[in-house]
């Protein structure tokens, strides 16, 4: 996204961490005080030598961290952050700097969101899921015990730098999960990309060969800041990014988180691709064909044991999504192309038919 209005914003590919990324940020702004938010397990590894490099450029930094994983989504994790920064005397003319995967970037943006009713955040993911999605159209947030993502603020990042070398440290199932959303984009917007996945570009990317990591994340930046650039705030088109994310949100309700995000919306998709067969005649072998490619990047493709159909209709009613009581999804009609009804994309599914869908 080109520069110019806090809206639009640069996304820089193939930038290093810590060097590349203090010096892009201090010549290209001239802010004082940075704070770096990231989790216990990247903080070590790039946010406090990113909070070194800056502080070696002559800036004020400080490296914030909370402890890794999906319960530290919370408010008590924002709220803890907000007063370490009023404690440091961080004020409106501080920037915030995320530096992690989607739960970083998450918690980061909403602290920056709502810190002196809104500092500047910048992103820098880094897994594969936070790269090629979370750091890419302004969604900042935590979940509640109700579910993920109830209570967040749209702020969209003032620039994304992206280092592919991250990469390198992040666990195989790590990096699947981030396959999750690339073959979504394939789903819903652009079966080039699909059927070049389903070639021999998916190991490639998965083998972490540079080029094909560095065509796969522009392209599905593009994708994404597309959709958002169209509908920033979901009030439809952005819909369509909720593939397989009604049922895999409700599989992670269920989990209680057991599941990462995207092994949750490789289910997802395929449960949803096949109501979309059942509800408006989709192709009947698209459902096979994600679940072929999910399962070449090592994603499951069924609900998980002890996680019934029951459980997953009943916690699908409490995604924030419902309205008038009905599920909605966001359906293929076909690879590459979404379903549009009344004017949404957001098509109502009734709880027998997602039940049935649930039990192939
Ligand atoms: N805001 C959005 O638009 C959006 C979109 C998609 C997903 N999300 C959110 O993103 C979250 C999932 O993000 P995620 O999959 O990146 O999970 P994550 O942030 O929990 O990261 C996964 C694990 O990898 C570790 N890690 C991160 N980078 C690493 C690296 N380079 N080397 C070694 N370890 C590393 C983390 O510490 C963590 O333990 C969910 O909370 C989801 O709701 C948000
Ligand atoms: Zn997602």
């Amino acid at each position: 996204m080109p520069g110019g209005s806090p809206r639009e914003y640069e996304i820089v590919l193939g930038i290093e961490l810590p060097n590349g990324v203090a010096d892009d940020l201090v010549r290209w702004q001239g802010a004082q005080r940075w704070a770096v938010i990231t989790d216990t397990r990247v903080g070590p590894l790039y946010g406090e030598p990113l909070a070194q490099a800056l502080r070696d450029l002559g800036v004020e930094a400080h490296c914030l961290e909370f402890p890794a994983g999906e319960q530290s989504k919370t408010r008590e994790t924002v709220a803890d952050l907000q007063d370490r920064l009023i404690d440091l005397r961080y004020g409106r003319d501080s920037w915030v700097i995320a530096v992690g995967g989607g739960v970083v970037g998450d918690v980061a943006g909403f602290v920056a969101a709502t810190l002196f009713r809104g500092i500047p955040c910048v992103q820098v993911p880094t897994t594969l899921l936070a790269m090629v999605d979370s750091s890419v159209g302004g969604k900042t947030g935590v979940d509640t015990s109700a579910g993920k993502n109830l209570v967040g603020a749209f702020l969209q990042p003032r620039r994304v730098l992206v280092d592919f070398e991250t990469l390198s440290s992040l666990p195989r199932e790590e990096i699947a999960s981030g396959m999750a959303e690339i073959i979504k984009y394939g789903v819903i917007l652009d079966a080039d990309l699909f059927e070049s996945l389903e070639g021999d570009f998916l190991e490639a990317t998965l083998t972490g060969s540079e080029a094909a990591l560095s065509r796969i994340v522009a392209r599905s930046c593009d994708l994404k800041a597309t959709v958002v650039s169209l509908d920033e705030t979901e009030g439809g088109y952005r819909q369509i990014l909720n593939f397989g994310h009604t049922v895999g949100h409700a599989i992670e309700a269920v989990q209680a988180y057991g599941l990462r995000h995207g092994e949750a919306v490789a289910i997802g998709m395929v449960v949803e691709a096949r109501l979309a067969s059942q509800k408006i005649g989709a192709p009947d072998d698209l459902a096979d064909r994600i679940a072929s490619l999910c399962a070449r990047a090592g994603l499951p493709t069924q609900l998980p044991p002890g996680c019934s159909a029951d459980a997953i209709v009943k916690a699908a009613f409490y995604d924030k999504k419902v309205r008038r009581g009905e599920i909605r999804c966001a359906l293929p009609n076909t690879l590459g192309t979404m379903s549009v009804w009344n004017g949404e994309y957001g098509i109502p599914v009734k709880a027998e038919e997602l039940m049935a869908s649930l039990l192939p």
